[in-house]
Parts: structure tokens; sequence; C-alpha cells
């Protein structure tokens, strides 16, 4: 009997933790708790059947979700018919529903624009036999499945449905992710494994994870991708590779998201077989007009090309002597029969430039390649802008392009994948960043409000098409990004993508009930910390307009101050033993404040009103500067490290206390998620202050940088097989220095002094990703703790990057014991140590 019971309990586990992987994301359909489902009881509120009225594939698809998600979250098997009978959820396109019921909407009563939808309730009565009638009626078929997906989102999160009459239409039309993979299935800045699309060279066999994804965008309304690495090869546009193609258009049509492909500039002579790729000549005329044809012909709703050109070793007009305009429109002209749009990237700059040369800068390079062509491109040529003027750092103003192309069509460039923002390792929450350029007013005609978001989606000078666009980069592992937390900016790229007006409280709050449910403990801790995330990244990496202070050229992501300078990528931040920043004013700098509208650039021109977040990007000041808040830059750059670091911790604290609200696996990987942030967001804190504090000469107020209580050294400690050394860059490590160990075990001793007690005893080391070495800690000859260094990290070398930390709680301390810690190197990785912290333990 008690084996019975065991086994029934056994059996029982797995069904009430219910891990999830994350790979339905805001998507799960969740059973709602019961006095939630009370809100929708069938037939008088949540019809029992759904009419489909259109056989086009996102109405089917819109069918399904409906009928997957009432099941998932109501328990109810909705019955499916093709004509209205009266009663029922009714999806179809508007026309589609006034053909069928001519009563339910008739003409005169209001129209729905391209992709919109119109929810709308009629209560029991004749018109549906006493039946309610809920109609999902969309502009076009995408505004159906737009529609279903609002409607079930309502349904998840718990508002009423019963008096419904809300039209939704987009802010703007391209609402588009890009793809930077490639061919061999790479991806270029991706953090979530590898791409969902190719594998060796072709689209991958099973491309059921690319279904998957177009269902994740169908639900936020994006309705285009780009499928290959803007670093186009030029292979994409080979005969033999248009199967491929049309294998992932076809996964994503029934979800309405249309494919386009980067495209390489010097394709009409690399796989074209031509001697040139001048976009004047006939040949290469000929050659796009062709290659589009035929692309066409095989995929006839191709969204259109993407193309990179004259950027980081690009091939791109300028090498034959031609400009950006003569080569967009050479493309625009061959997509155009087709409906095809081109997006011409903004993002063109020298990265060989001279950095002795006070007047260079990076940041003027858009402005100065495009300014002058305003209005010489054909109107299905976009000009693709990053939001800000570099390089998606952590803090940019807008780019200034954006209020300057007034005859020019433009979309606006994100980036969802975290590139400089911690790569799916560190959780930070895009929205609000992204707000701010969005809701920037350039200032760009007189007398009117003139946002970012508005000259983007084209309303400020009445183009017609405009958007936005983000680089997603997902790959196949299950949570996406390689971070749960990391959804969110997917999520939040597509809402704002539909309504830049949304605020980002709304868009984080509604993504959270979705994603762990809607208990309020949950709800509140999670909203808090990623509100607060991007504030909190940016405080400990690079703030005041700093930009990340990433190591810009090698991997983006581990820390490495001087990285940015004396190269030519033009990443500049000037720092010396005066002061710091890039003067970028027109009187004594660089002139790119002069780049923007006239209010703008006054604003940016002077110290004065420059405000404090970007201060060092438009500015060069001395260390001793006054911020507005009165501090003076330096302890700033102090303090917000400070602050950053310890906000982290809290993160780990306040999601511990959500241990059993959320399911066990999502629970137990944002714990290690967060802790692994909290560790290196002291890495951070620690080689940035002490930069600074090298370069300044000037000690922080509060006593904190270079004086770490309870921390030792491991190039100081007794030393077995283990040899001391440099790290570069030095910031990287504590005291500059790590030991590593050539041999195949070596130990690092410390001996305690301190009074008797537990303590927690952290252990900082270093995790390359080439090997796998172990550790060993013992303290008094006992073994207290060992594990094996294998975690996820962007480095091959010791460096900030590799820096990991394991903290092993309430170890028993007595004077004069030895901590010993051996290092077992393993492939590559020599089990390198940096110090060992002791604390108190709580
Ligand atoms: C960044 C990124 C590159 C990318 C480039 C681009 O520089 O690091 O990987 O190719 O942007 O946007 O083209």
């Amino acid at each position: 009997m008690f084996r019975k019971v065991c086994l029934v309990a056994l059996l029982l586990v797995p069904a009430l933790l219910h891990a999830e992987s994350g790979l339905d994301a805001w998507l799960r359909y969740a059973p709602l708790k019961q006095g939630v489902a009370g809100r929708y009881p069938s037939p008088n509120v949540m019809p029992g059947i759904v009419v489909t009225l259109g056989t086009e594939a996102p109405i089917q698809s819109a069918r399904e979700e409906l009928v997957r998600g009432i099941r998932g979250m109501l328990n109810r098997e909705l019955r499916t018919v093709s004509s209205f009978e009266g009663g029922g959820i009714v999806i179809g396109t508007l026309a589609q529903i006034r053909a069928a019921a001519p009563d339910l909407l008739p003409a005169g009563t209001g129209n729905i624009g391209a992709d919109g939808f119109w929810l709308k309730t009629f209560k029991p009565g004749p018109r549906g036999n006493g039946l309610p009638i809920l109609i999902v009626a969309g502009g076009n078929d995408r505004g159906v499945l737009y529609g279903t997906f609002a409607l079930l989102r309502k349904i998840a999160l718990g508002e009423s449905i019963t008096d419904l009459d809300q039209k939704e239409t987009p802010y703007s039309s391209i609402r588009w992710v890009n793809h930077w993979e490639n061919l061999d299935g790479s991806i270029e800045r991706g953090y979530g494994g590898r791409s969902i699309f190719w594998e060796n060279g072709k689209a991958r066999e099973d491309l059921s994870r690319v279904s998957d994804y177009g269902r994740l965008l169908a639900s936020l309304g994006i309705n285009g991708t780009s499928i290959n690495n803007v670093n186009a090869d030029a292979r994409v546009l080979s005969p033999e590779f248009l199967p491929q193609i049309v294998r992932v258009a076809e996964a994503l049509r029934p979800w309405g998201v249309k494919v386009a492909l980067s495209v390489d500039f010097g394709s009409p002579r690399s796989v074209g077989g031509l001697t040139t790729f001048d976009p004047l000549d006939p040949g290469v005329i000929t050659y796009w007009k062709n290659k589009a044809d035929e692309i066409y012909r095989a995929v006839p709703d191709l969204g259109g090309f993407v193309l990179k050109a004259d950027s980081e070793g690009r091939v791109g007009p300028s090498a034959v002597g031609r400009t950006h305009a003569d080569a967009a429109n050479v493309v625009a002209r061959a997509l155009k029969p087709h409906g095809g749009f081109f997006f011409y990237r903004g993002f063109v700059y020298d990265n060989r430039m001279d950095w002795r040369n006070p007047k260079n800068d990076r940041a003027r390079a858009a402005d100065d390649n495009f300014r002058s062509l305003d209005g010489k491109f054909d109107d299905n040529v976009f000009i693709q802008i990053k939001n800000g003027p570099i390089d998606f750092q952590v803090r940019e103003p807008a780019s200034p392009l954006f209020g300057t192309l007034e005859k020019t069509n433009q979309v606006i460039e994100l980036q969802i994948t975290q590139e400089y923002m911690g790569q799916g390792r560190h959780t930070v929450f895009l929205v609000p960043m992204w707000k701010e350029v969005l809701d920037f007013d350039m200032r760009a005609r007189p007398g009117m409000t003139t946002p970012v978001k508005a000259l983007v989606a084209g309303k400020t000078f009445g183009r017609t098409a405009g958007g936005m666009i983000g680089v997603s980069n997902v790959g196949l592992d299950e949570s996406w990004f390689g971070n749960h937390m990391s959804q969110a900016n997917l999520y939040g790229f597509g809402r704002l993508a539909w309504n830049p007006n949304l605020s980002s409280k709304q868009i984080v709050d509604e993504w959270t009930r979705l994603t762990f449910g809607d208990d309020p403990k949950v709800v509140e801790t999670v909203n808090s910390i990623q509100l607060s995330s991007w504030r909190t990244y940016e405080n400990y990496t690079g703030p005041l307009g700093l930009q990340t202070l990433t190591d810009i050229v090698g991997n983006h992501y581990g820390l490495a101050v001087e990285a940015s300078e004396r190269n030519g990528w033009g990443q500049w931040h000037f720092a010396d033993a005066k002061g710091v920043g890039m003067e970028r004013s027109v009187a004594t700098g660089t002139g790119f404040a002069g780049q923007y509208r006239p209010e703008v650039a006054k604003m940016y021109e002077s110290v004065a009103s420059t405000p404090d977040d970007l201060l060092l990007f438009f500015h060069h000041v001395p260390y001793t500067q006054k911020l507005k808040s009165g501090k003076t830059v330096i302890q700033f750059i102090y303090d917000s490290h400070y602050e950053g670091a310890d906000a982290v911790v809290k993160y780990v604290n306040d999601w511990k206390a959500l241990k059993g609200r959320v399911d066990d696996r999502r629970y137990s990987e944002v714990l290690a998620q967060l802790e692994y942030q909290a560790g290196q967001s002291i890495v951070w804190r620690d080689g940035v202050a002490n930069y600074f504090f090298k370069m300044s000469g000037i000690a922080d107020a509060k006593g904190r940088v270079g004086n770490y209580p309870g921390r030792f050294e491991a190039e100081s400690a007794t030393l077995t097989g283990y040899a001391v050394r440099d790290v570069a860059p030095p910031e990287g490590a504590s005291g500059e220095k790590a030991v590593d160990c050539a041999s195949a075990s070596c130990t690092a001793m410390f001996k305690y002094s301190g009074e008797s007690g537990r303590r927690n005893l952290t252990v900082r080391y270093f995790d390359v990703n080439n090997g796998a070495a172990k550790f060993r800690v013992k303290v008094a000859g006992q073994l207290v703790e060992e594990w094996t260094a294998t975690d996820r990290v962007p480095t091959r070398r010791i460096d900030s990057a590799s820096s990991a930390r394991r903290i092993i709680e309430g170890v028993m301390l007595r004077p004069g014991d030895e901590i010993q810690i051996e290092g077992i190197p393993e492939g590559s990785e020599t089990a390198g140590l940096d110090y060992i912290e002791i604390q108190p333990a709580n």
C-alpha cells in the first residue's frame, strides 16, 4: 500500500510542478483560475462555435489558434463551422463578414485599415438565434489573425469580452524583424543557439521552429522578416538556393509573415558572371531585374531585399564611384513591379578612421552620407536607420538622420538580440530605452511635435509607408534567446511596432502575466526587475553616455574600457588624466551636434543644456565637472557602478522570494541567470571604477573603490603549481592579476585569520568556453564544495567575460584554518583563479 501511495505521489509531482521550457513564450494559454474562467461562461459570453468565413491561410491559422487557446485556457472544445447560422465567434475579413451576414456590420458602420481588426460583441438576441455573436473582423486576412490574437490575449489577461467594440489599426505598416543568420546555421550576434532557418548551407530539414516563431511574430502583428545575415552570403541569390527560400516562406506564410532577403551588392559580379556591379551598367540593371523576376516567380509574396553596403568591409557603390541613391534605385526598380521593398541600411561608416584627428566622428557618418541624397530615392526604398548614431550602445541620442530626411522613406532599426546589452546573460529590458528614442521630439517641422515614431512611420512628412525593424536573432534554444527574461524584448518590440504609444509599464505587465501567470507577487517582482533593468545595466557598464565600455573589437560582451580607444572603429570616449568624453559640439568639437535641427542642436551644443545621461557622448569634461544633481562626474561614475551592482543583488533576492510561485524549471533557470549577472555586475563595477580611479587619480568619496574588505587575491595566496599572470585588459581581474595552472592540478592556499564562525565563501574563478576545469575547495582538510566550470560565455581567455563566481554558504571557519582551492585544468581551460572573498553568513 505504502509503495502504491508513493508511486501515485511520484506520478503526480511532475504534473504539479509543471516545468515549462519557455518555448510557448507568452502564448502558453495556461488554464485560467476558476474565478477568472467564470468570466467567460458558455454560451452566454463565450460562444462554443467558431464560424470561419475565409479560406486564406492566415484565417485558417486564426481559427486553429482560437481553438487551441480556448482549449488551453478554458478547457473547452470549440465547434468549427464555415457558414454563419447565427451565434458564435465569427472570424473573417470585414468584406467576408459583410457578405455572409449583411446586417451585422453593414456598410456605413466604418472600415478597418490594412492589418487592422475590429472586435465586436452582440449580446444574445434574435440575430444570433438567442446566442451572443463575437466578431473578429480583419481589414485583410492578416488583420483577422491579429484580431484573434488580441481576443485571446484579453482572455488570458482576464479582461471582459461582453461589451467589445474595439478597433485597432497598426501605427505603421512595416513591422518587421531581421535575422543575422548565416547559411551554415551560425548566427552573427545570436545568443539563443543555432539558426532556426539554416543548417549546412540549406533550410533545416525540420522547420517546425520556424512555424512556431511565425506564430509568436503573428501574435504581435509582425508582418515580415529577413532570413539571412546583412553580411550577406552571395549564394543566397543563386538559382540552386531558391528552393530553400521557398521552404522558409511556406513555413511563415500561414502566419502572415513575409520573408525578405539580405543581398550582397557585389552579386552581379560574384555570382552573376558579370565583370562589374556598377549599378548604372546596363548588364547590372538587367541582372537585378532578372533576379527579382526569378525569385518572385517562386515566392510571389516576398517582402523585398535588405542591403548593407559600404560598411564594415561590405562592398558598395563607392567602389564604382556611384551614390547610395544610384545603388538603391536600381535594385528597388527591379523589385517594384512585384510590390517589393528595398531596405537600404543607413549604417554606413568608415571603420578605419584616424582617431588623432579631433574632427573625425563616426556618429556623423549616417547623416553625412544621406543628407544630400534626400529626395533622390525611389518610393519603395527605405533608409533603415539604427536608433542611435553609433551602434546599439547602452545609451545614445536618437540618430539625427531621422530628423533630416523629409523626402525619403525611413524605418528605425532596433536591436532585440542584446549584443552590447549582456547577450542574454544579463536581463536588460529594452522597451524603456526604445521608448525614449521613439518619443524623442526631433523638432523637424516648425511648430509641430515630431517624435521619432512619427517620422519613421512616415507621418510627419506624409510618406506612404514606414515603420520599425527589430534585429531579433532568436535561436533553437527552447527559450529562444538563452534567457527567459529576454523574451520580453521581442514581445515589447512587437507591441511597440504595433502601437508605440503603449507604455513600458503596460507592455511589461502584459508580458509578465502572459508568461508567468497573474500571481500578484510574481507580477510585481518581474515587472519591477524588468522596468529598472536598463538603468541598472547602464549603471554598472557605461553611464553618462560613455557607451557600453565592452570589448568592441572582440565579443562585444566583456569589460574592456580601452578597447574603444585609439583605433579606427570610432567608438572613442577619450578618457585621459584630466577628463573624459567626446566633444561633439559645433563650436569646439566634431560638429555632430549641428546635424540635428536647430532646437535640438542648441540643446546638445552646450554642457549646461545637455542631459546628464548623454553628457559624455556630447562633451569632453573634467572629472570634477558637476552634473545637474551637483555630483561630480567621477563620483557619479563610482556611485552608479555600486548602485548597479547592488540592484542586481536585489533582483536575485526578490526572485528567490518567488520560489514555488513560478514553475521549477523557469524558476531555477532565471535564478541561475540573475546570480550570474550579479557576479558579472561586480566585475564591471570594480573594473570600471578602478580604471577611472587610476586614470583620474581622484579617490571615491565613499572609500569603496580599491578597498574590498574580506577579499584575498589569488596572487597573494600560497601557490602550488599555479603561476601568477597579468590579465589583459587589466581591469578584467581584481588586482589586475590572476593565477592559472599549467600542470595536471594546482592549489592556492589561503590562511584564515578572522574570528570563528560561519561565513560565506566566494571563489572568483575563470570559466572559458574551450575546456571544463574542475575546482575543489577544502577547509581544514575537509571538502566543502566541488564543481566543473562549464558555463556558456563568449570567451576563450582569462578576462572579465570569463570571470565567474561560486558562493559557498555557511562555511565554518576558525582562526588558522587553511582554505585550499584545487584547480584541475581540462582542455584549454587552465582553472584560473582571481580571488576569494569571506563575508559574514546571513
Ligand atoms: C554591429 C555588429 C555586426 C553587424 C553590424 C551591422 O557592428 O557588431 O555584427 O554586422 O552591427 O549592423 O551591420
